[in-house]
Parts: C-alpha cells; sequence; structure tokens
C-alpha cells in the first residue's frame, strides 16, 4: 500500500457494488482493492467513478440538493490513509491515521441512516488497513455532523486550530529591503521540514511527496540580509521562517452563494473607493460571486527573536504571487494554525473571513491498550497546540 492512500465513496439509489481504490497523493488512480455488495434498504454503496460521478457530486456538494430518481447519488464521503507522528505512539511516535472527509447526504435523504452507513464502510475500509486512528474536523455549530461523529460514533473532541483567510486585493506589498526571500529545493525543504516540524503533531511521514505534489507551487525561507549567523555552508540563520504553497484552485473552485444585500453593497463600495482613491491602498474584498481559486499555506514555521516579521514578510510574498496568478483567479489564501498559536498574530487574515475554532474529532480504531494510552493523552493535551495540516486534505 502507498504511505497516503485514499478513498472515495458514494451512496446512490440502485447501484450494487461498493468498489474501493487506492489514490496516491489525490491525483493518480493506483489500484482497485476489492469489490463487495452492501444493501442498504433500497440504497447501495459503492465507489466513486471519476467521470461520471464528478458532476453528480459536484451538484450535491454545491447544495446538497439531489432529486429523487433512480441512480441518483444520494451520499458521497472520501478518506484518506497516512502514517503521522503522534507523540508516545509506539514505536517511534508514528501512528497510522484515516481522514474523513467530504460527507454529504442530499437533503431529501437526510436521517434514513445513509450517512451512518457510509462512515461505517469508510471506519472498515480503515480497520481493514490497520489504521490506528479515525479523525475529521467539522464547523463546531454544525449540530448534524457533531451529533453523528460525537455522539453516534464516539469521536471525541480533540483540536480547535483556526483558518485563516486573507483576500488578494489588486495592491502589491512591499518588504523590507533587508529582508531575503529564496525559494529552497525540494530536498532542502524535505530536510528542514523533518529537523525542525518532525515533531509537531500529526507531521506526515511522507512530507517528500507533498513537496513533490504538482499542486505544491513551492517552499520559501526568509531571513535578515544582514544575519551573521548565515555561512557559505548553508547554516541555518539566527531569526527565520519558512512555509510552502498549495494551490487548491487546481482541484476545486469556491464561490459565494446567496449573499446578503448589505454584504453586496459593502463590497461594492469598498472596491468603488479603492477605483477612486488607488492612493489609499485599500485592503479591497475581491468578488467572491463568480468562481475563484485560492492558495493554502501549509508547514509554516519559524524561529529566532524577530522571525514573526519574516512570517509576515512570507505571507506578503505569496499574496504578490497570488496576485500575479491571472489563470487561476486566485482570490483568497487560507492557511489552518493550531489554536492560540502566536502564528495567529504574524499571518495577514481578515477576521470576518477567518473561522476562529475548527473543531477535529478523532477515535481510536484499535482496542488494544497501548493505543488507548496514546488516545488518552492524545485527547487530555491541551487543544491549543501546534498542528500540521496536510493540504491534501483542505
Ligand atoms: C451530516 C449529514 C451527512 C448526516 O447525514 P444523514 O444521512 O442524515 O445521517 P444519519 O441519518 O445517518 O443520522 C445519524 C445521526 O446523526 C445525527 N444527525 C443527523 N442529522 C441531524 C440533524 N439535522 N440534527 C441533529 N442531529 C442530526 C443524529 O444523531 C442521527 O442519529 P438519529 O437519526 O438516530 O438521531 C447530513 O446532514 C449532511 O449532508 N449535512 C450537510 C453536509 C455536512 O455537514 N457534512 C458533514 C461535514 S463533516
Amino acid at each position: 500500500m502507498p504511505n497516503h492512500s485514499s478513498c472515495r465513496l458514494v451512496c446512490s439509489t440502485s447501484l450494487l457494488f461498493a468498489t474501493f481504490y487506492f489514490v496516491q497523493a489525490h491525483i493518480k488512480h493506483l489500484s482497485i482493492s476489492f469489490y463487495f455488495n452492501m444493501e442498504f434498504h433500497k440504497f447501495r454503496i459503492r465507489s466513486y467513478e471519476g467521470q461520471s460521478d464528478r458532476a453528480q457530486v459536484e451538484n450535491l456538494e454545491r447544495k446538497c440538493e439531489v432529486a429523487e430518481l433512480d441512480n441518483e447519488l444520494v451520499g458521497v464521503i472520501q478518506g484518506s490513509i497516512k502514517v503521522v507522528t503522534v507523540q508516545g505512539h509506539p514505536p517511534k511516535d508514528l501512528a497510522k491515521v484515516g481522514y474523513v472527509l467530504g460527507l454529504r447526504v442530499s437533503q431529501n435523504h437526510r436521517r434514513k441512516g445513509i450517512g451512518s452507513s457510509l462512515v461505517t464502510t469508510l471506519e472498515e475500509w480503515f480497520i481493514s488497513n490497520d489504521v490506528d486512528y479515525a479523525y475529521m474536523a467539522t464547523e463546531k455549530e454544525n449540530h448534524a455532523s457533531t451529533n453523528l461523529f460525537i455522539n453516534k460514533f464516539h469521536y471525541t473532541k480533540f483540536r480547535t486550530p483556526s483558518i485563516l483567510v486573507n483576500p488578494v486585493n489588486h495592491h502589491s506589498f512591499k518588504f523590507s529591503s533587508n529582508i531575503e526571500i529564496s525559494r529552497l529545493k525540494i530536498e532542502q525543504a524535505e530536510s528542514l521540514y523533518r529537523r525542525f516540524m518532525g515533531s509537531t503533531e500529526f507531521f506526515p511521514n511522507d512530507i517528500g511527496n507533498i513537496l513533490k505534489n504538482k499542486l505544491s507551487l513551492g517552499t520559501w525561507m526568509a531571513y535578515y540580509k544582514d544575519d551573521i549567523n548565515i555561512g557559505p555552508n548553508g547554516q541555518i540563520p539566527k531569526s527565520w521562517a519558512m512555509l510552502s504553497v498549495w494551490n487548491s484552485g487546481e482541484i476545486f473552485k469556491l464561490k459565494l452563494g446567496k449573499v446578503p444585500f448589505c454584504c453586496l453593497l459593502y463590497t461594492k463600495s469598498w472596491c468603488l473607493i479603492d477605483k477612486i482613491f488607488p492612493c489609499l491602498k485599500l485592503p479591497t474584498l475581491p468578488d467572491f460571486y463568480n468562481p475563484f481559486g485560492f492558495y493554502f499555506m501549509y508547514g509554516v514555521y519559524h524561529e529566532g527573536p524577530f522571525s514573526g516579521k519574516l512570517v509576515r514578510a512570507l505571507c506578503q510574498f505569496v499574496h504578490n504571487m497570488a496576485k500575479e496568478n491571472k489563470d487561476e483567479k486566485v482570490k483568497i489564501i487560507v492557511t489552518e494554525v493550531g489554536g492560540r498559536d502566536e502564528l495567529n498574530h504574524h499571518i495577514p487574515h481578515w477576521k470576518l473571513l477567518s473561522c476562529p475554532e475548527d473543531l477535529w474529532c478523532i477515535k481510536a480504531l484499535k482496542n488494544e491498550g497501548l493505543s488507548i494510552n496514546t488516545f488518552h493523552e492524545l485527547t487530555k493535551t491541551s487543544p491549543t497546540r501546534a498542528l500540521f495540516v496536510d493540504p491534501r486534505e483542505v
């Protein structure tokens, strides 16, 4: 099995098979693993088939509204498996985790057990692949989802990272001429990540695959030009910061649906002021009513007394890069950091667009003593600890 694999299941009104397949890094289908029949009242669960299901799944995800016709998709779920850092997990602080994402059931078919059936099937796939823990993320106000996972499937609240969102506006940022930003080679980035973030919770053991993925646009490091620690042999500067950028817009585009009139008015008038008085360099709220892409900044790390300013400079650098990318219509830059992490202060974001508490829940899938002990440690420790958020799961 590859070190990061995933599957997508759909529930339809009249199909017969459940098929699982492995996908590497969300891009490449590796193999069909196995088939089985599963009858669920009048519904059937089967695997996702890229070409034929795509439009229906997009429709389901967009509005969660699908008409009740034969062969209609009525539910979908995705899952991925990988090895990550979990402190205290034997033997080497590494655990196999399964991530649950994209659970959707069409509105007309809810409360009939379809969501539960999809979760059960995905958990069975995890268990058959020797997964230690299943985890998922949701908004804490999503009562249907929290009831389903916490009350019915016994997941435990575990972390509450913040999703920070910054709009891309028309103006480029200029940062101090004393700051140098240089692009790292994939091998350099991997080595720095393993050295400095290897013990961060949920750090993916296959970091190299993420960095090599075609959606990963690169890794950049910032430091002060006059830092006396930078030597010819590439020593680590005294203060430095790094981050990587993932082009999420290449997989899916976002769009605001119905918005309140006041919000529309606010955006339009703000844009107008910006056009009339460009010298004010107002941070504009972009047009979110047409499909747009976004960049996800991952692996944000900083060290040293003045490194906060370097994180800010890197974020501004990414902003300028997004502004230049006219093809992808990148309108926001997103990142996710451990709750109350000091990084929140250094990463530019709009509170209005951000989510202060994304709720992560976890469940131990093995009942052996060691796993259960680690699980208790994991759920007891401060929910504000730093987390590595995998861009493949965004
Ligand atoms: C969340 C969702 C997938 C549930 O699907 P479903 O097929 O209706 O779920 P089930 O019928 O299996 O319900 C299982 C349990 O979930 C909880 N639940 C489901 N819908 C609920 C609701 N509207 N309010 C409160 N609890 C709810 C209940 O505990 C329910 O058990 P019960 O029916 O015995 O009381 C569905 O509401 C949905 O697609 N929502 C929009 C997308 C979403 O929020 N996805 C989750 C992201 S993590």
